[in-house]
């Protein structure tokens, strides 16, 4: 029997996991998880890609009761502290936390991937990887060999992290922005879209450009 798994998140990366789901199950006839809808502070009563709204981010608690397992589809670009706000305000116990991997990606047999973990159609996630909990990689997306990720990152469409890089917790490489080897991402840091990392970026900093350079700081609110 399919495994039930609640999406907290909105259409944009939580509609992505249901599609995700929808994918393994007619495409390669997956059935271990099945969509039992989605908790969306914004959107309660209403559905998303079809599937219930069953609450907010509060309701968390009597979800977990139940049999529940949940998917944290929230990533804020530019506001990286408030995306691991709301996930500790949730206190969500991490083996309760999905890990969903579409069929069509690649992943290392030796890659170590954290719980919450989702990676979407044809990403490649190399040998010796480690991936934290509750990160993200959107489609197109490549992780090279012995590169390191904390928890609740967010790789966005066709970003390409090179190898042997460290970056900590809740940091993006925004939208086809590529990471040379060897470079560290701070906590709560952004690879701008399209940018070229050529060197380091520190804590709570945005970088854009090829090569990139500081265009400011996270929000904070
Ligand atoms: C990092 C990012 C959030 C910055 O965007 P922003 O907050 O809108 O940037 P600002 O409003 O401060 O822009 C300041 C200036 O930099 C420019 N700029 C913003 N992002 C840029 C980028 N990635 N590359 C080059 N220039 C950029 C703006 O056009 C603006 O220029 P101007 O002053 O001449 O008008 C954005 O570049 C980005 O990466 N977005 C995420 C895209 C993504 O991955 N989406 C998810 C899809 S799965």
């Amino acid at each position: 029997m399919s495994k039930k798994i609640i999406i907290i998140g909105g259409e944009g990366n939580g509609g992505v996991v249901a599609s995700c789901i929808e994918d393994n199950l007619s495409r390669f006839n997956d059935l271990e998880w099945e969509v039992a809808g989605f908790l969306n502070d914004f959107e309660k009563g209403k559905t998303i890609l079809g599937y219930p709204v069953l609450g907010g981010t509060d309701d968390i608690e009597k979800f977990l009761k139940e049999d529940f397992y949940i998917m944290y589809a929230i990533h804020m670009i530019g506001r990286n502290v408030k995306t691991e706000e709301v996930f500790l305000e949730m206190n969500i116990p991490l083996d309760r936390l999905a890990t969903i991997i579409h069929k069509t990606a690649f992943v290392a047999r030796s890659a170590v991937l954290g719980p919450g973990v989702f990676i979407m159609s044809n990403c490649y996630v190399g040998p010796g990887v480690k991936m934290g909990y509750c990160s993200l990689m959107m489609a197109n997306s490549l992780l090279g060999h012995n590169t390191t990720v904390g928890p609740l990152c967010h790789f966005s469409v066709g970003s390409i992290t090179s190898s042997y890089i460290e970056i900590g917790k809740a940091s993006d490489v925004a939208l086809g922005a590529k990471v040379l080897e060897k470079r560290k991402i701070g906590n709560y840091a952004v690879a701008g879209a399209n940018s070229l990392i050529t060197h380091d970026i520190p804590d709570y900093e945005i970088h854009i450009g090829s090569p990139a350079v500081f265009l400011k700081k996270i929000r904070f609110d």
